[in-house]
This record gives C-alpha cells, structure tokens and sequence, in this order.
C-alpha cells in the first residue's frame, strides 16, 4: 500500500494533504509517513520470521528523533557509525545490547563510550583497531564482544561511491587477515569474539553479490570451527536496494529466503542492518517552484530546494522522481529542476520530462526519506529545513527549521580581529 497517493488530483501523505502541510510549515520540508515506516520494518523483521534474528536499523539513512523512537517501539536494534549515533539510539530507547558499532575509523572516545554503554558488538575493521579495543577494554575493566568485519571481495554492481566489499574499498578486513584477526584476537584478554560481519555496499538490486558474499563468510566460519573459534552472530549488514526509477529489486522475503537458506546449516543468530529499505520510500522533499527559465538548449525549473537539502542527485547521480503536488495540468516539458545555489551540480533532476509547474507550485520529490535530510548541510548559509511526520490524519513537526540565528551559534570572534 502506498502512502503517497492522490485523491482527486491532490497528493496525500496518508490522510493529509501535502499541500496542508506545506501551508502551514512553508517549503522546503521532508515529509514521512508513519504507516510506511512501520509496514517497512515489519515486513522486513517478518521476512525472517523463521530463524532468530536482529533487525538493526541503520541510524545513517536517518536518525530522527521521531523516527528512533518509532523504529523502537517497533523492537528494532541499531548499526551505528559514530558516538553521535551511540547517543541518538540510547536517547530514542534502544537498548545497547541491541545495538552494533561498525566504521573504519572508531576514535578513542567513541570505543569507551560504547564499552561503557555495554552495546551488543563492535564490528571490527582492522587489526590495529582490534588491539586498540582491547586495551581500552582492560583500562576500563571490560570485556569487548566483537566481530570482525570482512571484505569478502565482491562486486555489488551498485555506485562505486557505495560500494564497500570490493578489494580496493576501505572497508573491513579480507578473508587471509581476517583469519589472522580471529587467532590474534582469540589470544587478547578483554576481546570476547562472538561474530563475523560483512557490508558490501548499498542500493544493491541483484540478490548473487548478497549471496556470494554469505558463501565467502560461510566458508570462513567453518574454517574458524576448525581453529575453535565459534561464532554466535552472522551480522550482514544492510545495502537492499529499493525503486527510485524502474529498478526491480528482490523483496525482503526474497532477501531473507536466500539468506535464510543459506544458514540453516550453522548454529548462527542472524543480524541485519536495513536502512534505505525502511525508510527510503517513506519520505519525499516537498518543494516549490520560483521561476521558469528558458535557456538557449534548456528549460530550467528553479526550485526553493538545492543540493545542501538534497545532495543524492549530483553525488550519485541518483534519480529521484519529481511530481506535482497538485494534478490537473498536463502539459508537459523537458527540464532540468535546479535549485538556488551557485553551483552546476545544483540539481535536483536532469533532462526530465515532467508536468510543467507554474511559479509558486508545489513539487514533491519522491523517494527521499534515506540518506536526505542526513546528508543536507547549511552550505550557501542555507537553513537545515524542517522534517514532518504524518500519522493517519495528522501531522507533527519532528524538527524545526533552522532559523538565522542557528547559523551562526557556536561562533566566536577573536579578541585579535581588528587589534
Ligand atoms: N551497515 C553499514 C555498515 C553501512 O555502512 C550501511 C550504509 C548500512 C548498513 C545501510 O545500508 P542500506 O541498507 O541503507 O543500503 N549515502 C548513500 C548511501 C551510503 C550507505 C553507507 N552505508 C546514498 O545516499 O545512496
């Protein structure tokens, strides 16, 4: 069931009409739909319904207030990257044993802050941090679980920019160091081995990189039996695509059976680690139009949205679909839809046939609830803008605009500036 639908030539977030909302929060703004959100998680948590399981949501796509504490009131875990996100989820409820730390870079402060908070695992990226985390654990008198993230070296046919499994990304360790990693780690005094991850990249579309990436991790846990080293959580991190455009990615169902099938062998307890999957079609960016131009090979559609709200498009040259907020004009044309900053790669779509907005037309850009507002910046002095959340027929600011003074609080000026 979608949840952004028309009724009477008018877009609906469930029982309200976007452009209510739009009168009364002003443009631009992300929208969410409860209801997506929800049917998402369940769907995903219920895929793998056969086996035990962790369902722990990537905070990165987004880490909302509202949408944490949604996710765990839904009994969602978390995969974070960073203190910040440690923080987030335990604000939001999560429990830290639901929660797993992966990133290449974890500092110092951010391992004693998760030691302290006692979360599930960390997923271990290099052999130097592995011995890092095992000091900090004996200074804090702790005992680390960890698992050691792998790069089992496969080609998740996605945007290189989010590919993390193949040999030459920085992520995780390959299997011969890994197997290196587990002996050393097995000898560290306050390391408890307990897992074996790997994240091959995101938006994946094709289930056989998922699944050759599941047979090199498979291969390896039976190579660990042999040394006695057993492992408790096959964590397989996230990266399920969804439609942007005409992709037609497996369903989670389809997900899980490949993955389920796979280990039924092993006496494994899986975890995964969706993000875009839940709430990536849970969100759009409403926009408005400001002006019309037309250039001398181009038509321009100048929105009140750019790519410090938005960077998708220009980083990735991801497709977003872009829509009236109100039908009724079908005359269409082919444009680029630009925003206001002073830069070529402010776009929101390319050479896009879509219905032609009149100035002050509200435009919904579809399929923006993942990696939108989280990647968005105050680049051009820009405000952060606001994040909405509808839940049947009402609606509910989860973060404020920005306003002036938020740009500049923080700042100070040295007493030297005009001596
Ligand atoms: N686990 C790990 C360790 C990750 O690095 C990521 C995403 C995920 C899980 C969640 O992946 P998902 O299920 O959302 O594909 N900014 C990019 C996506 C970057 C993804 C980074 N890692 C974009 O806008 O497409």
């Amino acid at each position: 069931m979608n949840h952004f639908k028309y009724r009477n030539n008018e877009l609906y977030c469930e029982e309200v009409p976007v452009a209510k909302i739009a009168e009364e929060v002003g443009t631009p703004f992300y929208l969410y739909s409860h209801a997506t959100i929800t049917r998402h998680f369940n769907n995903f948590n219920n895929a793998f319904s056969k086996v035990k399981r962790l369902i722990c949501y990537s905070v990165k796509a987004n880490a909302s207030a509202a949408i944490l504490n949604l996710l765990n009131t839904l009994g969602s875990g978390l995969d974070i990257v960073s203190g910040g996100e440690l923080f987030r989820g335990l604000k939001a409820g999560i429990p830290s044993d639901k929660i797993v730390y992966s990133g290449v870079g974890k500092r110092i402060d951010e391992i004693d802050y998760a030691l302290e908070t006692g979360i599930l695992m960390f997923n271990v990226e290099s052999l130097e941090e592995l011995d890092l985390i095992n000091t900090r654990a004996a200074l804090l008198n702790r005992k680390a679980p960890v698992a050691i993230r792998v790069n089992p070296d496969v080609d998740p046919k996605t945007h290189p920019y989010i590919s993390t499994g193949l040999k030459k990304n920085k992520f995780g360790i390959d299997i011969e160091t890994a197997i290196k990693g587990y002996k050393t780690a097995k000898s560290l005094s306050h390391v408890d081995i307990i897992g074996i991850d790997c994240h091959i990249g995101s938006q994946i579309t094709d289930i056989q990189p998922f699944s050759d990436a599941l047979q090199s991790l498979k291969t390896l846990i039976k190579k660990l039996e042999e040394l006695d080293i057993h492992i408790k959580y096959l964590d397989m991190g996230g990266g399920l695509g969804i439609t942007y455009d005409d992709e037609s990615p497996p369903q989670p169902g389809e997900y899980a059976e490949v993955i389920v099938s796979a280990i039924k062998d092993l006496s494994v307890q899986i975890i995964l680690e969706p993000g875009r999957v839940i709430v990536g079609n849970a969100g759009i960016l409403v926009t408005r139009a400001l002006y019309k131009k037309k250039g001398s090979i181009k038509n321009f559609i100048i929105v009140d949205a750019g790519m410090n709200d938005l960077i998708r498009p220009t980083l990735y040259r991801a497709y977003h679909a872009v829509q009236p907020v109100n039908q009724g004009n079908e005359k269409w044309i082919t444009a680029d839809v630009v925003g206001p900053i002073c830069e070529t790669g402010d776009y929101l779509a390319q050479d896009r046939k879509i219905v032609e907005p009149g100035n002050g037309n509200l435009m919904a850009v579809m399929s923006a609830g993942a990696y939108g507002f989280m990647m968005s910046s105050n680049y051009c002095s820009r405000l952060k803008v606001p994040e909405v959340m509808v839940r049947d027929d009402q609606f509910h600011v989860i973060r404020e605009r920005q306003t002036y003074e938020d740009l500049v609080t923080g700042e100070s000026i040295p007493e030297f500036i005009g001596k």
